[in-house]
């Protein structure tokens, strides 16, 4: 039975930017009076494909070459083997896709999805178009063309779904009108609201939770109420100051309950917003901080006849669930506030920057300025927009995730984080400052402050202790590997250990070299990474000599150590924060199994891959 005639638009985002083009692909069927069902892949029943008559993908490509999490459950089902060629016929599909076309997998989610789609039976209905990050003015670069030529071949092969033809016929003033968010206002007075009864930190949990499941910009895969809280202990700087970089080591300790966490997971902070912008942004906006507020979406509010929503005050919502500081506003902002601007100048800027002409204006303006949504409300000052605007279209407050850096072994009580302190400066030389990190770093221990968190699973696996292990991990790609070896020291006490062998990288010996006593200790004696137990302790100074010396170089000087320790039946792990040290690393280690196996480089990344098949070849990047 085929399902209603609508277009399924479904998305897999991991940072917000494909439900953005989701949302843009979305509004373009809504001006063309083309019914659809926007969703997120983990929303929708995979089962449910071949009943579709149409579906548009939009999808990310994560890290090397990863689907989004939220698209995990969704690929592996299409990946069954019992589906058959003809699965999907009669099915027609079109898939877009973002990535970075400085990483080497660019673009891997869409080209893979599209041809398992394609091998399923399905038909396109245009090329799939691939957006990139690299690109001067982003992904919207090649969404613009692709969307006209897909409306433009929907209506050859699919008239039905486009009553008027492939052009434009509602225009967004008719649109405006109509918020996907509805605002309800509450009477309620300060020791009548639902939280007043709890203890600080409950109250405070129950709240953040209840602002953020509110907000209409999260995922399902999002956690809204925080895992657990922590107290940060220690704030202790790791480089020199000066030397060009600002690397803290944070002590947290488990305040309400000990959670059990393991080497190479990975924690997640909700960093604060500085509360002098969010009353900037409440001021600008003319809203009420101290009301009580439930947010829902207008559509499910059909649907929703017991609302379960528990009323917060309109400030915890922005400070918990709207970005108005940080990160910078979509193109739909600068759409929607051109139809608020009661100045003339200022509405024709706005139109400008909205139009496919200003795009790459607005990149240089927004994006590559990190302009925050506050900023820009200031530079346009006779915008006043509807509060449901502006909870439906400023970025939802994200958490940010860490490596952890120790092992609850070593402290059980404790958990540990090495963060680089991030700042820059914008081409029109206006200094930004990284959210999370600024944020903790300027937190003081003495203060007791209570930093929501949430601990979950990362890319690397926890090794058993009899597993030999080769590390490399430059500049804060160290995080990971303090914990790994402080495993190992505790497990040393007691049973017997396979060896660890680690290359660090950093600029200078005295500047940025992390953790520098930490290593040298455990490389002396009997310490994991002494040549008594087998390990080894390498470090590149890649700016203390004229010519850059990287963890590879040190790698390769290695090489038998690294062979044998392959052979034995070593573990690779490769983490970092640079985008081609993964990359740079891995082909270091298909030239060492070339060499030193004596086989033709083809046959080097074969068995490298054959490595990563059987779960011992991981890496971490972030950017
Ligand atoms: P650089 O910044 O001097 O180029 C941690 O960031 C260390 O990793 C730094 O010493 C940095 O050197 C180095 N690094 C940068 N790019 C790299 C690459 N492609 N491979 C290995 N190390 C790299």
């Amino acid at each position: 039975m085929k399902g209603m005639r609508k277009l399924l638009i479904l998305y897999a985002s991991q940072t917000g930017n494909a439900l953005d083009a989701a949302e843009r692909l979305s509004r373009e069927a809504e001006r063309r009076a083309c019914p659809f069902n926007l969703l997120s892949v983990d929303q929708y029943d995979p089962s449910l494909l071949p009943q579709e008559e149409a579906v548009i993908f939009v999808v990310s490509t994560t890290g090397q070459g990863d689907t989004p999490d939220s698209m995990k459950v969704f690929w592996r089902y299409l990946l069954q083997r019992n589906l058959g060629q003809r699965w999907l016929s009669g099915v027609l599909y079109a898939v877009f896709g973002l990535g970075d076309s400085s990483y080497q997998k660019y673009n891997f989610v869409a080209k893979k999805l599209d041809k398992r789609l394609m091998d399923l039976g399905g038909t396109t209905i245009v090329e799939r178009g691939l957006g990139d990050d690299q690109h001067p003015s982003g992904y919207e670069a090649s969404l613009d063309p692709w969307l006209s030529s897909l409306w433009r071949m929907l209506n050859m092969v699919k008239p039905e779904f486009l009553p008027n033809g492939p052009d434009v016929v509602i225009q967004d003033t008719v649109l405006i009108d109509q918020p996907k968010v509805r605002i309800t206002y509450h009477n309620i007075a300060n020791d009548e609201s639902h939280f007043s009864s709890a203890s600080d930190l409950t109250c405070l949990n129950m709240q953040i939770g209840s602002a953020r499941s509110m907000h209409p910009g999260k995922s399902s895969s999002d956690r809204s109420r925080p895992g657990c809280f922590l107290k940060m202990v220690k704030n202790l700087p790791l480089t020199r100051s000066n030397c060009g970089k600002d690397v803290r080591h944070f002590e947290f300790e488990f305040v309400s309950h000990v959670l059990k966490y393991e080497t190479g997971d990975v924690l997640e902070v909700l960093p604060g917003q500085d509360s002098a912008a969010v009353d900037a942004f409440i001021r600008r906006c003319n809203l009420d901080p101290d009301s009580f507020i439930t947010v829902s979406l207008r559509e499910m509010d059909d649907h929703n006849t017991h609302d379960s929503r528990i009323p917060v005050k309109l400030r915890t919502f922005v400070e918990f669930s709207m970005d108005v500081a940080s990160a910078s506003p979509r193109r739909y902002l600068f759409e929607v506030m051109s139809f608020f601007a009661t100045a003339e100048h200022e509405r024709e800027r706005l139109k400008y920057f909205a139009s496919p002409e200003g795009r790459d204006d607005l990149y240089q303006y927004n994006q590559k300025e990190r302009r925050t949504v506050l900023e820009v409300l200031e530079d346009f000052p006779s915008v006043q927009m509807p509060f449901e605007w502006l909870v439906q279209l400023v970025p939802p407050l994200k958490p940010r995730a860490f490596s952890i850096s120790s092992s609850q072994s070593a402290h059980p009580n404790q958990v540990h984080l090495t963060v680089n302190v991030v700042s820059w400066t914008t081409p029109y030389k206006r200094k930004k400052k990284g959210l999370c990190s600024s944020w903790l770093a300027a937190l003081d221990p003495c203060d007791g402050i209570h930093v929501p968190t949430w601990f979950h699973k990362g890319l690397l696996p926890t090794p058993s202790p009899s597993l030999p292990l080769i590390l490399v991990g430059p500049g804060t790609g160290c995080a990971p590997f303090r914990g790994f070896i402080e495993e190992r020291a505790v497990q040393s006490r007691t049973n017997s250990t396979a060896p660890i062998i680690f290359f660090f990288g950093c600029w200078n010996e005295d500047g940025d070299f992390l953790y520098r006593d930490f290593w040298l200790s455990h490389s002396q004696n009997k310490g994991v990474l002494s040549e008594a137990k087998g390990g080894g302790f390498y470090v590149a100074f890649s700016r203390d000599q004229p010519q850059k010396v990287y963890v590879q170089h040190k790698m390769r000087e290695q090489s038998q150590r690294i062979w044998n320790l392959l052979a034995e039946g070593a573990a690779v792990y490769i983490a970092g924060s640079s985008t081609k040290m993964p990359a740079d690393v891995t082909s270091a280690f298909e030239e060492i199994v070339s060499y030193e196996n004596e086989v033709s480089a083809e046959d080097a990344v074969r068995w490298i891959r054959a490595l990563e098949k059987c779960g011992k070849f991981h890496i971490e990047a972030w950017s």
